[in-house]
C-alpha cells in the first residue's frame, strides 16, 4: 500500500500563489474503490475557477484541495468488490466527486471504479487525459441536450479549445455540418479536426458570417465562449433550433429560445463510447503543452487565458 504521494494542493481559495506542491497521505482504498497511479492529468478552466472560489456555493469542498478532474493512469490496487479492472489496467476518468477534495494533480488518486473506463489503447496517456471532461461535455451538450442529428448544421462557439476541438469531431462523426468559431490563427486547426467552415470572432459579426454560410440558419448553437460572440450568434438560430451553453445559464437570453445549460457529469458508459471513437481514429486530442506537478500554477495560468489550443496536461 502506497502511504505518501506528491501532490499539488491549496489550503484556501485564491490565485496561482495558493498552489503548493508537497507530500500528502494517500487515503485508504475502501470498498468499491481503486488506487490509480496518475500518468497524466488534463487541465481545464474549471480547475482555476474552483481554486479562485467561484464554485464554492455550488460544490461542497474540504481543504486542503488537490485540484484536477481529468486522469489517465494505471490501476495499482483494488478495494473490496472493485473487480471491473485488473491491477495494471490502463484507465481514464472524469474524476469530479460530490465533494471537491481529492483531485488528479497528484501521483495517485483513489476513486470509485464506477468512474473509470478503459483508456483508448492507441493514444498516449497524455492524449487520453485530455479527453474525459471536455469529451463528456461535448457529448452531453451535442447529443443529450442538443439532440444533434445527421444532416443538421451546428455552430460551435470557441471551437479550437478543449471542449470545442472534441465537439467538432463528435459532431462530424454524427454526420453534421460544423461551423467553428475561433480566432484566425486557429482556423487551419479547426479544419484539420473536420470543421466545414470557420469564422473569426475578432473580425466578423458571428451571426452575419454564419448566415452567409447557412442562409436559413443553424439547427444548434453549442456555446463554449459566451459574451458578445454568443449574443451575435443568436441571429443565426433557425426558429426551431436549440441553444446549448456550458457557460451561460440563461442570462440575457430571450425566453422564446429553446435553451439548455449543461454542467458536465461523470459517465463511464459515455467514456467507453469516446474510447471507441479514439480507437477508430475518429477522435484525436491535440496536446499543445505538458507540465510537471511543480508547474501546476503555470498550467492553471495558461488555461485561464481562454486561448489554449486543444488541451494542456500535467504529467506528475
Ligand atoms: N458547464 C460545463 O460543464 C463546462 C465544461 C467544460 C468547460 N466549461 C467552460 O467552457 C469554456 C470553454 O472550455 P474549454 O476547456 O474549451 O476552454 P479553452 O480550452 O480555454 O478554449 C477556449 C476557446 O474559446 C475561444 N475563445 C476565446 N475567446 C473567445 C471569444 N470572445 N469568442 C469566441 N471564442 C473565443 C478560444 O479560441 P481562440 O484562442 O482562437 O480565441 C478557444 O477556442 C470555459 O469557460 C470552461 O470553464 C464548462
Amino acid at each position: 500500500m502506497k502511504e505518501k504521494m506528491k501532490a499539488a494542493i491549496y489550503k484556501e481559495f485564491g490565485g496561482a500563489e495558493k498552489i503548493e506542491v508537497t507530500t500528502v497521505d494517500v487515503p485508504e482504498v475502501k470498498e468499491g474503490e481503486v488506487l490509480v497511479r496518475v500518468k497524466a492529468a488534463g487541465v481545464n478552466p474549471v480547475d482555476a475557477a474552483v481554486r479562485e472560489g467561484y464554485l464554492k456555493d455550488f460544490l461542497p469542498y474540504e481543504f486542503p484541495v488537490i485540484p484536477g478532474w481529468d486522469v489517465a493512469g494505471v490501476i495499482e490496487e483494488r478495494g473490496f468488490s472493485a473487480r471491473r479492472f485488473e491491477v495494471g489496467d490502463a484507465v481514464y476518468a472524469y474524476a469530479r466527486r460530490p465533494v471537491v477534495q481529492h483531485g488528479t494533480f497528484a501521483e495517485y488518486i483513489i476513486i470509485p471504479e464506477s468512474y473509470l473506463a478503459a483508456k483508448p489503447e492507441n493514444i498516449s496517456f497524455e492524449e487520453a487525459a485530455g479527453i474525459p471532461l471536455v469529451g463528456l461535455t461535448a457529448y452531453q451538450s451535442l447529443f443529450d441536450a442538443g439532440k444533434l442529428q445527421q444532416g443538421q448544421t451546428v455552430l460551435i462557439l470557441g471551437a479550437s479549445g478543449g471542449v470545442g476541438s472534441l465537439g467538432i469531431q463528435l459532431a462530424k462523426n454524427a454526420g453534421a455540418t460544423v461551423i467553428g468559431v475561433a480566432s484566425e490563427k486557429n482556423h487551419a486547426f479547426m479544419k484539420e479536426l473536420g470543421a466545414d467552415h470557420t469564422i473569426d470572432y475578432k473580425t466578423r459579426n458571428v451571426g452575419d458570417a454564419t448566415k452567409e454560410i447557412a442562409p436559413d440558419g443553424v439547427d444548434l448553437i453549442f456555446d463554449c465562449a459566451s459574451g458578445e460572440t454568443l449574443q451575435q450568434s443568436l441571429s443565426a438560430l433557425k426558429p426551431s433550433a436549440k441553444l446549448v451553453s456550458i457557460l451561460n445559464q440563461g442570462q440575457n437570453l430571450d425566453k422564446s429560445i429553446d435553451f439548455q445549460y449543461v454542467f458536465v457529469e461523470p459517465n463511464s458508459s459515455q467514456l467507453d463510447k469516446l474510447r471507441k471513437y479514439a480507437e477508430a481514429g475518429k477522435l484525436k486530442v491535440h496536446v499543445s503543452n505538458t507540465y510537471n506537478l511543480e508547474q501546476t500554477a503555470e498550467a492553471l495560468n495558461q488555461i485561464q487565458t481562454q486561448h489554449t489550443k486543444g488541451k494542456i496536461v500535467i504529467v506528475p
